[in-house]
This record gives structure tokens, C-alpha cells and sequence, in this order.
């Protein structure tokens, strides 16, 4: 198929991972679908028998430095058009259980770390690993899915572990736009709106696929002049 493209997609084995994943193939296009455990991909398991030749689907904890080299080494050869850095955490599950383990007075600096090391380290290490790959790519995206709740303006989240480290994933994405505009990389922060998964436990109003559909369309959209940008999935721009 002419068009067709590459994709690679973390957190691809529920909420808006396999969401992203189901729709891209739909679309046509090759999809690497990163999991970080390989025994919960129920769900993928369906999409692969429908998508055989286009659904790959690979190894990857965030967390762990080790896993996304040994997934550079397997894709090394591999040119990738779309990266979507979107697994993350927004603390310890159930959330409204621990969530006084991220507000402030009796705040657990363990989970702090540990959220930082997932919404921020992984995808920032994510982009300096695979570099080569998406150079070598035609479309040379980066996207990161943020929240608004990382907006300074915004004060609606009170969770500092979680909130901070959307925060500090928009610096570093503006950060990233600025280092590879001379390499025709484009970057993007997105929210993807307020989604049934199982991250919120079920406050949400948004279906996966609303907020799927619009966040492809947002992409699909993005060039270098809009690179760096912050927006959520219905193209709305969103205050630093
Ligand atoms: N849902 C919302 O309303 C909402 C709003 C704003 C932003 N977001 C952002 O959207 C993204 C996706 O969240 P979601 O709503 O789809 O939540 P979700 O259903 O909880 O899915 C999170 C995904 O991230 C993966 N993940 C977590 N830690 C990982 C690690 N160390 N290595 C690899 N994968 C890891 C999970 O894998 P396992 O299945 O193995 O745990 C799962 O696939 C997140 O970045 C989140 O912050 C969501």
C-alpha cells in the first residue's frame, strides 16, 4: 500500500495505547506495539489475528534503560515514521486510594520518584534512543502524551507526583523541538481529554476512540511550524 507508514507506540496493550494501535492499523499503516509485560496482551491478541502482517508486537519496560536499548538494537534497522510516547502512570492503583500519597502534607517521595522515572525519563530516553530511527523515517515525529494537568495554569490536579511530571515532560518537549528543528523532527505534547481507561477509574467522560480519533488528526497535522506545541486531542491549544 502506497502511504503506508511505521509506527511505534508504548503502553500499546490497553486505554489509549491499544486504542492508538487499533486505529492506525485500520488506517492502513504498520504498527510496533510496545508492552511492557508480555503475558497481559489479551487485547493485541485479538487485533493480531485480524492484522498478521502489520500488528509487531515488542518488549519494552520505560523504566528500565536496559529494555528500550535492547528494543533499539531489535528495531535498529527499522525506520520509524510516528513515534507515540504514550505509556505512563498517574501513581499507585486504585488512584482515589492513594492519592494522598501525591498531595501535599503527606506526600511519598518513593512514588514521586517513580512516576518521574515513567512519564519523564522513559519517554525523553525514548526520544534520544531512537533518534536514528525516525531520521530515517519520512513523516519524523515525536509525540508525548501529556495532560493538562501539567499546565502551570491549571489547578484543577493537585497531585503533585503526577501533575509535575507532565510538567516536566512539556519543558523537555519544547526543549526537543527547539534541538531537532534542524532535523525536520517535529514534536508534540497532547492531552488526550478526560478517557475512560483504567488510569482514572471510570470518572472519566471521554470515549478512547473520540479521543483517539482526534489526537490522530492533531499528527497528522503537525509540521515544523507548529512543532513544540501543546495541544489537546481536539486541537485546541493548551497554556503552558
Ligand atoms: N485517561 C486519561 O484521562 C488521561 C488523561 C490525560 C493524560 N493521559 C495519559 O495518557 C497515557 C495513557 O494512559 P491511559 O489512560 O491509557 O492509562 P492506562 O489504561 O493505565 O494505560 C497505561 C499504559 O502505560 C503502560 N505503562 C505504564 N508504565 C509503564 C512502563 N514502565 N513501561 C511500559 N509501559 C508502561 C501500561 O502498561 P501495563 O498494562 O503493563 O500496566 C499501560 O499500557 C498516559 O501517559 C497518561 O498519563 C490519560
Amino acid at each position: 500500500m502506497s502511504g503506508q507508514k511505521n509506527y511505534l507506540v508504548t503502553g500499546a496493550n490497553r486505554g489509549l495505547g491499544l486504542e492508538f494501535t487499533k486505529q492506525i492499523l485500520q488506517a492502513g499503516h504498520n504498527v510496533y506495539a510496545a508492552c511492557r509485560n508480555i503475558n497481559d496482551i489479551e487485547d493485541l491478541d485479538l487485533l493480531f489475528a485480524e492484522y498478521k502482517d502489520k500488528l509487531i508486537v515488542v518488549n519494552l519496560d520505560i523504566n528500565d534503560h536496559n529494555s528500550i536499548l535492547s528494543l533499539s538494537e531489535k528495531l535498529k534497522d527499522t525506520s520509524i515514521d510516528v513515534m507515540i510516547n504514550n505509556a505512563g502512570t498517574i501513581g499507585p492503583l486504585p488512584y482515589f486510594e492513594n492519592t494522598f500519597k501525591q498531595h501535599y502534607g503527606t506526600i511519598d517521595y518513593d512514588v514521586w520518584s517513580d512516576v518521574f522515572k515513567t512519564n519523564l525519563f522513559g519517554p525523553v530516553k525514548m526520544a534520544e534512543t531512537f533518534l536514528e530511527n525516525i531520521e530515517n523515517g519520512n513523516d519524523k515525529k515525536m509525540i508525548f502524551i501529556s495532560s493538562v494537568v501539567g499546565s502551570i495554569a491549571d489547578d484543577h490536579q493537585k497531585a503533585f507526583a503526577y501533575a509535575t511530571s507532565k510538567t516536566a515532560l512539556n519543558k523537555s518537549v519544547a526543549l526537543l523541538s527547539d534541538i531537532l528543528k534542524e532535523k525536520e523532527i517535529k514534536v508534540l505534547a497532547m492531552c488526550p481529554g478526560y478517557v475512560k481507561t483504567r488510569m482514572n477509574g471510570g470518572g472519566a467522560n471521554l470515549e478512547p476512540e473520540e479521543s483517539i480519533t482526534g489526537m490522530l488528526k492533531q499528527i497528522e497535522k503537525l509540521d515544523l511550524e507548529s512543532s513544540g506545541s501543546f495541544v489537546r486531542y481536539n486541537g485546541e491549544s493548551i497554556n503552558w
